[in-house]
């Protein structure tokens, strides 16, 4: 089959890691994908976006299947278009991806199917808003309606936080149209997880659980980015939890779906709070995690491109996803001073050093080709990952390979996974 994968990212990255494993695999391209995906695709140079280029593309190399990498190209409908076009794409359609592009349909959904959520309220006027942000008191937490890159959450401990968080988003439309609607929710206190689904509209079979790092500091200090590390599985999330969260979350809404007429092809991606009085879903993405998709795949047994088949062919009860018995690690190598400025163009060293260990990868995130040398390209720049027995090996492996590797004003955390070792030191 060929293949085209969507997306420029770590996450991108091993997803065509995986697929290019596949025995049934014959051509690879990525759009526009990274330095680092030339080892395993053929890079188009073609935004994630232009969704004109990207069809045209495909026609002209009979692409058997697309897979789609961000979420924003789900949101804005390219799996709709490009079905019209006769082109099999891996996604779910425009209505399915509200789950992730609307929170206010996303928290509708929750509450009509009963799924455990934290309370809320959906306001059209910033004055409502305000008026019940008073009367709850915080913390509270601010939620834009829309997409708005992962900044679209403000967990307000403060009430004038609250307060500038809802201006910011409904009179200054800092999010434009995205801020139209807010949905105040109910702080919610625990350890967080991602839980993943993948469906063909009627079967749902879960990937590996695991966590990632949101903030930028050790300790989980300082603000919120794409993500500094993962690892898989997330001994928060017990095979009971799971099980309870298949039975609860993802089999009500495959079949919501399915019973309105819009059946759901893709990923789900639930974000969880286990608190101390059950889980509450946080979130949903219909797309895989990124960094959780770089410590999932690692140690998924399965051809992925059989997986993505079987969807699209709704033939995934005939398939039992298998993982390695072994812990999967991320550490995420940015550049000072990312989520803010920092610079660029520096010269990435030791990755073929790295990489001797067999039980390491090093996905990029955001490199290029500078004049033959590889070079940095963004915040994040590289994801190094490890598989191991157990966290602590996978962790240590990992954090061995981040120590062969250089570049001028690299950053990275040095705690990622210390929940997890918390837990298994217990
Ligand atoms: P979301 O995009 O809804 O997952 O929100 C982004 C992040 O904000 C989550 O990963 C949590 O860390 C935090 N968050 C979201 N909702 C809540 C909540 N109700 N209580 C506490 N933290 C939250
Ligand atoms: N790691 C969080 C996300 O992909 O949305």
């Amino acid at each position: 089959m060929k293949v085209l994968v969507v997306g420029n990212g770590g996450r991108e990255h091993a997803i065509a890691w995986k697929l290019s494993l596949s025995p049934k695999l014959t051509k690879l391209f990525v759009a526009p994908g990274n330095a680092g995906m030339a080892d395993v695709a053929t890079l188009v140079d073609i935004a994630a976006k232009d969704q004109d280029g990207l069809l045209k593309f495909c026609k002209k190399e009979n692409i058997d299947m697309v897979i789609v990498g961000p979420e924003a190209p789900l949101v804005e409908g390219i799996v709709d278009r490009f079905r019209k076009e006769g082109i099999k794409i891996f996604g779910p359609t425009q209505f399915g991806a509200q789950l992730e592009g609307s929170k206010v349909f996303s928290k509708e959904l929750m509450k009509k199917l009963s799924i455990p959520t934290g309370e809320f309220e959906v306001f059209e006027s910033a004055e409502k808003a305000m008026d019940y942000v008073a009367k709850k008191g915080v913390p509270i937490v601010v939620k834009v309606d829309g997409l708005a890159g992962g900044k679209g959450v403000v967990v307000a401990t403060s009430m004038p936080k609250a307060m500038e968080a809802i201006h910011l988003n409904m009179v200054k439309k800092v999010f434009g149209h995205a801020g139209d609607k807010v949905v105040i929710e109910e702080f919610l206190e625990g350890e967080e997880a991602s839980v993943i689904a993948i469906t063909d509209g009627t079967s749902v079979r879960l990937l590996a659980s695991s966590q990632d790092h949101k903030r930028i500091f050790d300790g989980d200090k300082g603000p919120n980015t794409g993500g500094m590390g993962a690892y898989s599985p997330a001994p928060v999330v017990t095979d009971e939890l799971e099980k309870e969260i298949l039975q609860k979350v993802f089999l009500p809404i495959v079949q919501e779906f399915k019973t309105s007429g819009h059946p759901f092809k893709g990923f789900i991606y639930a974000g969880i709070m286990v608190t101390p009085r059950g889980f509450k879903v946080l979130e949903f993405n219909t797309r895989l995690g990124d960094p959780e998709a770089q410590v999932i795949l690692p140690r998924l047994k399965n051809d992925l491109l059989e997986i993505f088949d079987a969807v699209m062919h709704e033939n995934l009860h005939s398939l039992q996803l298998q993982w390695k018995n072994q812990d999967c690690a991320c550490v995420v190598i940015a550049s000072e001073g990312y989520p803010e400025s920092y610079e660029v163009g520096k010269k990435i060293a030791g990755i073929p050093t790295a990489k001797e260990d067999p039980d390491i990868q090093v996905f990029h995130a955001a490199t290029k080709k500078q004049d033959g040398d590889l070079v940095t390209a963004g915040g994040r720049v590289l994801n190094v990952v490890g598989l191991g027995r157990g966290i602590f090996e996978a962790l240590s492996k990992t954090y061995n390979a981040v120590d062969k590797i250089f570049f001028d004003k690299m950053y990275y955390r040095k705690d990622i996974g210390y929940r997890a070792t918390t837990r298994a030191a217990r």
